[in-house]
């Protein structure tokens, strides 16, 4: 299966399933302890649904008793008592009333706090990951993590509200029988009680099996959906490089296992209730066998021996469900273990006690002495010393996975240096309020992340106060007006999710909007118009000269050409600040950046093979072709 385990979130079952057998590492009594809390927070329910609980157990065991009396009371070869008789009637009638009563406030309850727990876990937990740094979402798996407050957290509601709460009527159900039945006939008792042991050999024995083959059907259904998943998420690779056949061929060979998992699932379990019924039916021969032989004798009553036939039946189905409950209490736990390991993950960026709010900013940033390292032995940054004044606009320019994004990162502070410090306006940013540094700050990333909605609102969302002319105005200034006035409904136009509608270019210009909009200081561009036609980011540049006038602004950029008049370009090579200066002085210096412009703007001459007509005829042909 191990190759489909990666993407997006429908395989969560099977990995639960495996989750649920490996060996939990927090004990069982500390899981308890601490899930007990849960309902213990609602006290007054708690009790309550204790109270009915009892209530309902007690009462449910009343109606054989009082059939079996008013059957003895109604007996014409005895004498008719007929003031029993209506008592019992009476007795029966309010009996079943009190049972509806104490049944519905008992439902009630449970489900209101199963609801209610459920609500309370899940916004803790939405809290919790609001809050989790990006290191933490790094390896981590959408699916996975969204099956934690879902199917996770319904597993824990459910054993605490009405598993739990279940196996307590169970048991005090099976010792009221227990107590009624050795009151009103020891012998009798006994007799009935002698197929418990079989029965439970029979539960431990093949109750086994029935979890093993369900067990297998679960993780076969999980390759099923892991399987669909990725044929769908993938589909343009496959149809790509028509895989089609080869496809089908994997899922059908899944579906069959999962089919064929079903079948034996189907024909253990079909065992499993048959023989659980005729061992009750047996203990029913026994009982109206030797019931009756003491009724022809004279010894019992009719209506006891009623009343035993009814038990009888009835002591057998806790005993299921205690079977059962095992079950649900393992994969409760082992659901719990992961509920709280996300609870538990301290919150590695956050406001130290007693932060200040950061004032307004001029935009002044100091990289001092810094180093950092997404893993603590395998630094990506260096030592980087570096001062940014305010109003000037930066270059980080380098080779791929040198370190740029990493740098804006920090400066945003999505991370904190393992070394050294940043500080904007000589406050360290490990000092000041994360919100008021942010708000101070906008971003453009190469992939902009778009919410499904009006790119009226994806713009807005930035300064959700704004107006539509400013929304307009910005947009205009930066050139995405036309696109969007081009759009079906214009701002109003639904980006559907992840802006799916919009191009990588046009999603880029939204998002560039967005972060001009707040009119932020510190104005970081990501590799922010790399999707973007030369022509557009000749604009955008255009404009930029105006808009960067006044803020500090990194810019990322692998086209040298767009960093050209940035105030400061930084080389950043092996972990460092390798060269920094004006374009003219770092091409007089005749270093890496001279290197890297220079094979930008000569690559593609030298790399157009000179024997190739067909491809650009007209330069190469000049150059290599002149007889
Ligand atoms: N979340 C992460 N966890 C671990 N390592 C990471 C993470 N993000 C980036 N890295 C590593 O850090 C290094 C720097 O990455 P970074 O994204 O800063 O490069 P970059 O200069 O922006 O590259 P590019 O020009 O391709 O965008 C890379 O070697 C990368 O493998
Ligand atoms: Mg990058």
């Amino acid at each position: 299966m191990g190759m489909h385990m990666g993407g997006g979130g429908f395989h969560m079952h099977g990995e639960e399933d495996e989750d649920d057998q490996r060996v939990r590492k927090v004990p069982d009594r500390v899981i308890a302890l601490r899930l007990i809390k849960f309902p213990l927070k609602y006290r007054l329910n708690t009790v309550l649904m204790v109270l009915t609980a009892l209530l309902q157990s007690g009462v449910a065991l009343m109606p054989p008793v009082l059939i079996g009396m008013a059957l003895d009371a109604a007996n014409p070869e005895k004498v008719i008592n007929l003031q029993t008789f209506t008592l019992a009637i009476i007795g029966f009638a309010v009996v079943n009333v009190l049972n509806f009563v104490a049944q519905y406030a008992n439902n009630y309850l449970t489900n209101w706090l199963g609801g209610r727990m459920e609500f309370d876990i899940r916004s803790t937990m939405f809290k919790h990951f609001q809050k989790l740094s990006l290191r933490y979402y790094a390896d981590k798996e959408v699916g996975s993590l969204i099956s934690r407050p879902t199917n996770d957290v319904d597993k824990i509601s459910e054993l605490i509200s009405s598993g739990i709460i279940h196996i307590f009527t169970d048991l005090l159900t099976l010792v009221g029988i227990t107590v009624v039945m050795f009151s009103l006939s020891v012998d009798l008792s006994l007799i009935a009680f002698s197929i418990v042991p079989l029965m439970l050999v029979w539960m431990l024995v093949w109750g086994g099996r029935v979890r093993r083959v369900y067990r297998e059907t679960r993780r076969a259904i999980a390759s099923v959906s892991a399987q669909m998943e990725e044929s769908v998420s993938g589909i343009k690779e496959i149809q790509t490089f028509s895989k089609e056949n080869e496809t089908r061929k994997e899922f059908q060979e899944v579906n069959t296992k999962n089919m064929d998992a079903n079948v034996e699932a189907t024909r253990v379990m079909g065992a499993f209730m048959p023989v659980i019924t005729i061992f009750t039916s047996f203990g029913q021969a026994l009982i109206l066998y030797f019931g009756g032989r003491s009724v022809i004798d004279g010894t019992l009553t009719i209506g006891v021996l009623f009343t035993f036939m009814n038990y009888i039946t009835r002591f057998f189905m806790p005993i299921q469900d205690l079977s059962q409950f095992w079950n649900s209490v393992q994969s409760a736990f082992a659901a719990a273990e992961r509920v709280f390991a996300i609870l538990d993950t301290p919150i590695e960026i956050k406001d130290p006690p007693n932060a200040s709010e950061l004032p307004s900013i001029q935009g002044n940033i100091v990289y001092d002495h810094m180093t950092f390292g997404y893993s603590n032995d395998v630094p990506v940054l260096k030592d980087i010393n570096l001062v940014i004044d305010p109003n000037t606009t930066v270059a980080f320019v380098g080779p791929t996975g040198v370190g740029k994004t990493t740098m804006a990162n920090l400066l945003y502070r999505f991370y904190d240096p393992l070394e050294g410090k940043i500080t904007v306006d000589g406050h360290d940013l490990r000092d000041v309020k994360i919100d008021s540094l942010r708000k101070q700050m906008g971003i453009v990333l190469q992939d902009p992340f778009l919410f499904s909605g009006t790119i009226m609102d994806n713009i807005r969302y930035s300064r959700p106060k704004a107006t539509d002319e400013e929304v307009i105005d910005v947009s205009k200034a930066i050139g995405a007006h036309e696109f969007i006035m081009r759009l079906p409904e214009g701002y109003q136009t639904d980006v559907k999710e992840r802006g799916g509608r919009l191009s990588v270019g046009q999603r880029q210009l939204v998002s560039l909007a967005r972060a001009l909009l707040a009119n932020p200081r510190i104005l970081i561009m990501d590799e922010a118009t790399s999707s973007i036609d030369a022509y557009t980011e000749l604009i955008i540049q255009q404009a930029m000269n105006q808009l960067l006038k006044g803020r500090t602004a990194i810019v990322i950029a692998h086209r040298l050409s767009t960093v050209r008049n940035a105030n400061m370009i930084c080389v950043i090579e092996g972990g460092q600040v390798a060269e920094a200066g004006t374009h003219e002085e770092l091409l007089k210096r005749s270093g890496l950046y001279k290197k890297l412009y220079e094979m930008q703007f000569k690559e593609p001459e030298a790399a157009t093979p000179p024997t190739d007509v067909n491809q650009k005829p007209s330069m190469p042909r000049q150059r290599f072709g002149r007889p």
